[in-house]
């Protein structure tokens, strides 16, 4: 079989997939009414999950991602191969800005991120694409 993610095995898209959905019921979100659920798989086979969080000072709520990968960290893991983002919504949800750079940290240029409605697949995007050029923890290294 063919697979768009190098590592990820079917059984572990899966897992990757519903814990992504189940975790968006959890979603935090009294003022946007947007909920979003994220899920991180990491170099082990685990995954890990998390959901926005909003805030009555909107600007320190936070995303799904940032959840997810905060749920990772706390576990021990530090390499992310496969990434899920649920949500019901017009466009396909992908990343924020912000939350590409934080996976970034965390995930190579062909890390697929998987976006996903209540039941459908609604895209897959490679890190790379949708972070050309970033910075990243090689910038800091010294010449
Ligand atoms: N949000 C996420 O959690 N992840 C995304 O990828 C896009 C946006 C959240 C932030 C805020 O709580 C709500 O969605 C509306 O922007």
């Amino acid at each position: 079989m063919r697979r768009n993610n190098p590592g990820a095995t079917a059984d572990n898209l899966r897992s990757l997939f519903a814990a992504a959905r189940t975790v968006r019921r959890q979603a935090y979100a009294p003022y946007s009414k947007f909920k979003v659920g994220a899920a991180v798989l990491d170099a082990e086979g685990r995954v890990h999950a998390g959901c926005n969080v909003e805030v009555a000072a909107y600007p320190q709520g936070w995303c799904a991602e940032a959840s997810a990968l905060a749920a990772m960290v706390a576990a021990g893991g530090r390499r992310v191969q496969a990434v899920a983002v649920a949500a019901v919504s017009a466009e396909p949800t992908t990343p924020c800005g912000g939350c590409r750079q934080k996976l970034a940290e965390f995930a190579g240029a062909d890390c697929v991120v998987h976006v996903l409605g209540p039941r459908s697949v609604r895209g897959a995007y490679r890190l790379g694409d949708l972070l050309p050029h970033g910075f990243g923890p090689g910038h800091l290294r010294r010449r």
